[in-house]
């Protein structure tokens, strides 16, 4: 039997004015888009903010429904909005914040497994990294350089 071990570096920033101008302005747009957020039923609102490799700037945020497996996540929102605005255009970065009803979020939020695997295969159709920024409504930022990061051992199309 042999072990694999799997390796994963996090940058943590304590707060924007640390990061990359790009970045400082990414989660900013992050947290304005929480407030375009629909989540009657979660109480829990999400805003992500997409840089392309063109230099523009996406938002989405998350959609809910009473058919409760409709819901929406906020980074496939902004996925497709940047994908149906820019078609073939790379996504280079996302930044995901949120906010609750029922308790402050001061440690960063993560991406779901669904929202991963979009993640993922944004990077393989571009053939580029996708960085991912992580803030709570306040406190410290996480920074991972590519979204293979949130999930190793994915399933892609080398497998088709
Ligand atoms: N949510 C997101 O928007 N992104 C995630 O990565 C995790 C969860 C949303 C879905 C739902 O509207 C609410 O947060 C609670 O799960």
């Amino acid at each position: 039997m042999k072990k694999i071990t799997l390796e994963t570096t996090v940058d943590v920033f304590e707060n924007v004015d640390q990061l990359p101008e790009n970045f400082s302005h990414l989660i900013k747009m992050a947290h304005g888009a929480v407030e375009t957020a629909y989540a009657p039923y979660s109480h829990f609102f999400v805003g992500a903010a997409i840089l392309l490799e063109n230099g523009e700037f996406l938002i989405g945020s998350n959609q809910e429904n009473a058919a409760y497996s409709m819901c929406l996540c906020a980074e496939r929102v902004a996925l497709a909005a940047a994908a149906s605005k820019f078609p073939g255009v790379a996504v280079k970065a996302i930044a995901v914040t949120a906010k609750s009803n029922k308790k402050p979020i001061d440690q960063p939020i993560s991406p779901c497994g669904a929202c991963r695997q979009s993640l993922c295969e944004s990077e393989l159709q571009h053939h580029t990294d996708l960085q991912i920024i992580l803030q709570g409504e306040s406190g410290p930022i996480y920074f991972f350089k590519t979204a293979k990061d949130l999930l190793p051992f994915s399933f892609d199309a080398t497998y088709l």
